[in-house]
């Protein structure tokens, strides 16, 4: 890992920058994520992680939903030369996730889409759907049960959620293991710091 002069992480491949750098001030001037897509959460290392040992085959379509910054879908761009749309209910991430595509020089389309909003279109042309610390209410428990047996029903191969194991992302993992299948598996990673947490998958990797 270096960090650069303590502004910029890189890990797993990525550039990310701290919430100090001075552009992600200046785009704090200009940008108000309402929904806690203000920084990169730690979650989003775990799905890196998980893909360290891994390899999709080149051009999977992968889809984030609730981005954020995306750095998890920048990572498959990057590492695997996905194509990945990152999609989120809150515009005002984006200007986030741009910059860091940018810096990571990785197209990604953005999509200003909600859990709910993610209809079978959006989903029919999609290899992987991942999401990282997206189920931390009780009330998005359904949506995102829905939405990946939308995605499933509509051919994705392969699912991947992670969380640091709160109670609303336990109940949805024990939800999709009822009634689509599927594992919840504990991780831990120890760059870039210490973390512990969980990730639900449905579908197996090379697909
Ligand atoms: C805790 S942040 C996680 C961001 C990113 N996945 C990460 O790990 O760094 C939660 C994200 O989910 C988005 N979000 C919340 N509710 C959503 C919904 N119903 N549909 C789509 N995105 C949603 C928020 O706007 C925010 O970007």
């Amino acid at each position: 890992m270096t960090d650069n002069g303590k502004n910029e992480i890189y890990e797993y491949g990525v550039h990310v920058y701290r919430a100090r750098h001075e552009k992600i001030r200046a785009l704090k001037r200009l940008h108000s994520p309402r929904c806690h897509g203000f920084r990169v959460w730690p979650s989003s290392w775990l799905l890196m992680d998980f893909f360290e040992r891994t390899i999709l085959p080149k051009g999977t379509r992968v889809i984030e939903v609730g981005c954020g910054w995306g750095l998890s879908g920048i990572y498959c761009a990057k590492k695997f030369e996905a194509t990945v749309t990152g999609a989120d209910k809150d515009p005002e991430v984006f200007p986030y996730l741009l910059l860091h595509a940018e810096i990571n020089r990785t197209p990604i389309t953005t999509l200003n889409k909600g859990f709910d909003e993610l209809t079978c279109n959006y989903l029919k042309d999609i290899d992987v759907l991942i999401g990282s610390d997206i189920c931390f209410w009780d009330s998005m428990v359904r949506p995102l049960e829905t939405l990946v047996g939308r995605a499933l029903d509509m051919g994705v191969k392969l699912v991947l959620i992670s969380d640091p194991g709160r109670l609303p992302f336990d109940k949805l993992g024990e939800n999709l293991s009822k009634n689509m299948s599927g594992e919840m598996r504990s991780r831990s990673l120890h760059h870039p710091y210490s973390f512990e947490g969980k990730i639900f998958k449905i579908g197996t990797v090379p697909f």
